[in-house]
């Protein structure tokens, strides 16, 4: 009777081990639109590899480059209804869920990715992560990409030179009001357009920073870019509130410190890819870089600036303040 139930209990025990090694790893699905060699693509596939090593028995990270899954303008509603659980679409890209982060496209308001750094970290910028909390949609951090250039057919060397030229933008009524402003044409189209938009000539130009004009090959297709350094382009990795609140403990401790530890790397990515791809366009020999006098820039910053003026009842006057208080 004794080996009878030894039997039972080291059955029910092996039952219980091969059900527990069974046990289906949570899938966290990352969909985003850029190339891999760009910050947000290492940073992406760096947080897949972390969370492999570290807790590969629990989660599996499964990365979506290139718009491959959705572009940055449904991957929030896909995020919301569980189709994704990871996107960091541009800080541009989330006008429909919160105001407070058109902060980040205001034209000229960091004077570079010090101050940019110095906002995001400090407590307005990280009050931001969970502006959209009401909507579902959780912040878990901010990584750099870098400042825009314009790019075009034609030379920018002063804000009438933009005059009636079409330019693609992100979806952004900032951005919309900032091309406005040198009476030029926003268009907002998807980034995975924009090649094409280009290569066609249906649009006149774009802006962007220097690690998506190289990765993409938008340099091949625009003869002159303009040094402007005008704007940000950064990201807010995000999360749907609901997934996150519904993962176990030690699960959502253990992704948080992947992510803090990728975060970093893409960060610290961000500020080497966009002097080594900056350098491999000019060396390219395809497009003319335009480097500003001072004077031509004031008139840039000139024609630009009203647009913070416009935006500053939504956005917060204090938000503002604080930005242009990291201008060290
Ligand atoms: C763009 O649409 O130009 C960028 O937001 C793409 C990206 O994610 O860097």
């Amino acid at each position: 009777k004794k080996s009878c139930v030894a039997v039972i209990l080291a059955l029910v025990f092996s039952l219980g081990l091969a059900l527990s090694a069974h046990a289906e790893p949570i899938v966290v699905k990352f969909s985003h639109v850029v190339a891999e060699n760009t910050p947000k693509g290492k940073m992406a596939n760096k947080f897949r590899d972390l969370v492999a090593e570290q807790m590969g028995d629990k989660v599996v990270v499964e990365v979506y480059p290139n718009s491959q899954l959705f572009n940055d303008n449904a991957v929030l509603e896909a995020l919301l209804l569980g189709d994704v659980q990871l996107a960091a679409p541009a800080l541009s890209k989330f006008q429909k869920y919160t105001d407070v982060l058109q902060l980040y496209d205001l034209p000229f308001l960091f004077k570079d990715m010090e101050a940019v750094e110095c906002f995001q970290q400090g407590p307005f910028g990280k009050k931001m992560l969970k502006s959209m909390m009401d909507k579902g949609v959780l912040g878990l951090g901010y990584l750099h990409n870098g400042l825009k250039q314009l790019s075009a057919n034609s030379p920018l060397r002063v804000p009438a030179d933009a005059a009636g030229k079409k330019f693609r933008i992100m979806t952004s009524d900032v951005l919309a009001a900032q091309f406005e402003a040198v009476d030029a044409i926003p268009l907002k189209k998807p980034f995975s357009e924009v090649f094409t938009l280009l290569q066609t000539k249906a649009i006149d130009g774009q802006e962007n920073t220097w690690s998506n004009i190289y990765s993409k090959k938008f340099y091949e297709v625009q003869p002159y870019i303009t040094e402007s350094n005008h704007g940000l382009l950064d990201y807010l990795v995000v999360t749907s509130a609901e997934f996150w609140n519904g993962l176990p403990e030690d699960v959502a401790a253990g992704l948080e410190s992947a992510l803090a530890e990728a975060l970093e790397y893409g960060n610290a990515e961000s500020f080497a890819l966009s002097e080594e791809q900056k350098q491999m366009i000019i060396d390219s020999g395809r497009t003319e870089i335009i480097e500003l006098t001072p004077e031509e820039r004031a008139l840039w910053v000139e024609a630009m600036k009203p647009v913070w003026d416009e935006f500053a009842p939504a956005i917060g006057q204090d938000n503002i303040d604080a930005a242009v208080a990291c201008n060290k």
